[in-house]
């Protein structure tokens, strides 16, 4: 067998508090996917930064192509082949594709212009050579979050990346989308591309890997051959011992009075006669495809978006809310899906952020106690797992899916009677899902009313007491308990 294309050995990273990564090997061959899965906070996202050189690694070597690679800045990853797409897909929103392509490596005309026809001839020979189709002119702001993805993908394979790295590419996609990067992924793959591939959905990589690598507190437990394990298998290995089982009991849904009711509730041609009641007691779900306009229920609930016909009652009785600020004081609190809107402070310490809505009820008199802020941000690090050295921690060192555990901690602090929460569990690893699945049980079990938005079908099928799919803005099902499972919810999403 000829050498692995990458090889990463004995990798070890520590920051104040805490060990990263502890000597970690990773190798990955010409032509596979490799998976690299772990809880949140395993040491994913270093790995992949001390390879892009984003970030310096104390002690371990790396390999490409059985050569030493020497990285120690990103133009050094990119250079020698490793080609990283971006989570938050740092794109230019007011420039075309093509520009955002070479932006920065322009080519010029002897006149020193840029040199349009050259790029665009390189574009669609890159386009063609990988059956990869995009408008080069389209602005990036008018691109679906999939197509942005493209855009980077064809950024670093114009780089001639041989090694291509996607960190969590499927949190923010829809199953059509998903299957479409899977689609581009095998094209690459057999055109002998290598992907290292992060995720949190453990079915994702039996569907597209070769192999897996699990981490667990920066080490390394085992890499397999996905043909030779399973499901079960890798989450043990995640998780340290069986999974349990991931959904809590179904105790809603409530009878009585409806705290919160929208009638027939049209925006534009965004919404069509959307009506919906919720009682304290329950979980009601909220599901569609991306862009199926799930996340616009929730805003205009909380005043962040204006609907032109239709009512909304509060207590049975009508109600107009033109804020946000106002929704929370009557009692109605949403969590965003976009994480970058969710106002977390990153340079302010964890406990901080935990209070940040709620810092009267810490300190009735202003003063702003700290050690009891600190408690009450050291019971939501044990309940949902937030890894972090202390309650001290500045949140930007805290990983992905622990940033955004806190910004659900705090929101699970307020008063509100009525909870919207918008694809919570983005982002979030197996068993604090299952820690936060508890947890909205628990909350509506203590009489709130909680609206679980989510484009998991699986996830809504085992929460949801009741649930409505959404399909262009219009409602295509009203499920009962009953009635609701994994493949009505896609059937009505997608209308097969
Ligand atoms: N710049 C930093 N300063 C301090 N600690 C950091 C820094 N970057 C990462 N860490 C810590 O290193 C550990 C590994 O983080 P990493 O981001 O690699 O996790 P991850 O496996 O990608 O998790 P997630 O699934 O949540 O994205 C975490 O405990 C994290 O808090
Ligand atoms: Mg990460």
């Amino acid at each position: 067998m000829s050498r692995p294309i990458l090889e990463m050995r004995g990798i070890t990273k520590t920051f104040p508090g805490v060990v990263a990564l502890d000597n970690v090997d990773l190798d990955v061959a010409r032509g596979e996917v490799h998976a690299v899965v772990g809880e949140n906070g395993a040491g994913k996202s270093t790995l992949m930064k001390i390879l892009s050189g984003a970030y310096q690694r104390d002690a371990g070597s790396i390999y490409l192509n059985g050569r030493p690679a020497d990285i120690s800045a990103p133009v050094d990853a990119i250079r020698q082949g490793i080609g990283i797409v971006y989570q938050d897909l740092p794109l230019v929103p007011a420039l075309t594709v093509l520009a955002n392509i070479y932006l920065g490596r322009e080519e010029t005309t002897p006149l020193g212009r840029i040199d349009r026809a050259s790029h665009l001839a390189r574009f669609e020979r890159l386009c063609d050579s990988f059956g990869i189709y995009l408008p080069p002119d389209s602005r990036i702001r008018d691109l679906s979050v999939a197509e942005r993805q493209l855009v980077e993908i064809l950024k670093v394979l114009d780089r001639d990346a041989q090694v291509i790295v996607m960190d969590e590419p499927t949190a923010t996609l829809d199953q059509n989308a998903k299957q479409a990067l899977f689609q581009t992924v095998r094209q690459l793959q057999a055109a002998g591309k290598s992907f290292i591939f992060i995720t949190h959905f453990i079915d994702e990589i039996f569907e597209i890997a070769d192999r897996v690598t699990v981490l667990k507190d920066g080490s390394r437990v085992d890499t397999l051959e996905i043909d030779k394990t399973s499901p079960q298998e890798v989450v043990a290995m995640m998780i340290g011992h069986s999974p349990r089982e991931m959904f809590p009991e179904k105790t809603g849904p409530a009878s009585g009075a409806p705290i919160l009711q929208l009638r027939e509730i049209s925006v534009g041609a965004r919404i069509r006669d959307f009506s919906m009641s919720i009682h304290p007691g329950e979980i009601l779900g909220l599901t569609g495809l991306v862009g199926s306009g799930c996340s616009d229920i929730g805003n205009l609930i909380i005043g962040n978006l204006d609907y032109d016909r239709g009512a909304v009652l509060l207590d049975g009785a009508p109600t107009r809310i033109s804020s946000p600020y106002e929704a929370i004081k009557r009692g109605i609190c949403l969590l965003p899906s976009d994480r970058k809107g969710s106002g977390l402070l990153l340079d302010f310490e964890l406990a901080k952020n935990v209070s940040l809505s709620s810092i009267e009820k810490i300190s009735p008199r202003q003063v702003i106690q700290f050690k009891r802020e600190r408690q009450i941000a050291a019971d939501f690090i044990e309940k949902l797992r937030i890894v972090t050295p202390s309650a001290r921690q500045r949140v930007r060192n805290l990983s992905g899916g622990n940033q955004q555990k806190v910004v659900l901690a705090r929101m699970l602090r307020t008063d509100a009677r009525i909870l919207i929460l918008d694809e919570p569990t983005q982002g979030i690893d197996v068993r604090a899902k299952e820690e936060i699945f508890l947890l909205m049980r628990q909350l509506a079990d203590q009489g709130k009313a909680i609206l679980f938005i989510s484009s998991e079908f699986k996830e809504i099928a085992g929460v949801a007491d009741r649930g409505i799919v959404l399909r262009n803005g219009a409602i295509t099902a009203a499920l009962d308990r009953d009635d609701i499972s994994e493949a009505r919810l896609v059937a009505a999403a997608t209308m097969l």
